[in-house]
């Protein structure tokens, strides 16, 4: 399996094929989208919320996603991995911006980095570029400014706002970088925006028409104790295929039907004859 890179994405796009993308955020979880066939991994900052179980994204550190980011890639033989920049890691200066994306690349092995904001952001984005770093955009919905909003709510759906939106992909398009995720949006704002630009633009709740889908591992496998939004699809529900195993054990163990046998390991008769007369000879 040889690795992909940006431009046999472009190639992919352009033959009109679209790209699937998701989140990882372990060693296990990523070999299996790797081996799968996946062409991009986002190690999310939503790791806070699926796999920390906190409420929302704002507070997972640097430290944290790199721990996760490095298991990733080391997964990864061919999918292209990108690290999500955390809150408050690119917001505060370009110099932030720069370092923080640098530990991505040289401490987790990442191939990009990705951003939330849009023409608020295009200074960090250009740093990042000039310090030769792939970056990706994010548009649309930003997990990170939610109190911003007042929850996570569909962006777009006044004409006003889907203009902003627009905007937003045309400058982060100006500003290189070489994709842009498009969160909650309404259907006809992407198929308008990719008018725009000429990048590819992956969706997440943002329909079709895009070049691609991201979604959050944990969601399409039923693995989600919050909400769930209108456009995840649960492809296989894990959660009772789990509960299931565990409850197996439990009772297994308590009723001492575990470990049979063929699940212990055995020494052969000389070596118990010679434990035994080893011990006659033992005093403590
Ligand atoms: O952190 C995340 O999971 C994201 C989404 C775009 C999938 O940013």
């Amino acid at each position: 399996m040889s690795k992909l890179s940006i431009g046999d994405i472009y190639n992919k796009v352009h033959e009109g094929k679209k790209i699937a993308l998701m989140t990882a955020y372990d060693y296990p979880v990523a070999k299996l989208e790797d081996m799968a066939g996946i062409d991009m991994i986002l190690v999310g900052d939503s790791i806070n919320t699926t796999v920390f179980g906190r409420d929302d994204t704002l507070s997972v550190t640097m430290d944290d996603m790199v721990h996760h980011a490095e298991a990733v890639s080391r997964a990864c033989e061919r999918a292209i991995v990108v690290g999500d920049m955390p809150f408050m890691t690119y917001q505060t200066s370009v110099r932030d911006a720069i370092v923080n994306a640098g530990r991505f690349i040289s401490e987790a092995k990442c191939d990009a980095i990705k951003l939330e904001g849009g023409r608020n952001y295009i200074a960090q984005i250009k740093g990042i570029i000039n310090a030769g770093i792939p970056v990706m955009g994010h548009i649309g919905l930003l997990p990170q400014s939610y109190h911003k909003y007042g929850g996570y709510k569909v962006q777009g759906k006044k004409a006003e706002v889907a203009l902003e939106i627009i905007k937003d992909a045309i400058a982060v398009e100006k500003a290189g970088v070489f994709a842009i995720i498009v969160e909650s949006v309404p259907e006809n704002v992407t198929s308008l925006m990719k008018k725009y630009v000429s990048i590819p633009v992956f969706g997440i709740g943002a329909g079709s028409k895009c070049n691609g889908q991201i979604i959050v591992v944990n969601d399409i496998l039923g693995l989600n104790f919050g909400k769930t939004p209108k456009f995840v699809k649960v492809f296989k529900d894990l959660k009772p295929i789990i509960s299931e195993a565990i409850s197996d054990y439990i009772s297994e163990v308590s009723s001492a039907e575990y470990p049979t046998h063929e699940y212990e390991y055995h020494m052969n008769d000389t070596e118990k004859k010679r434990l035994e007369e080893l011990l006659k000879k033992f005093t403590l």
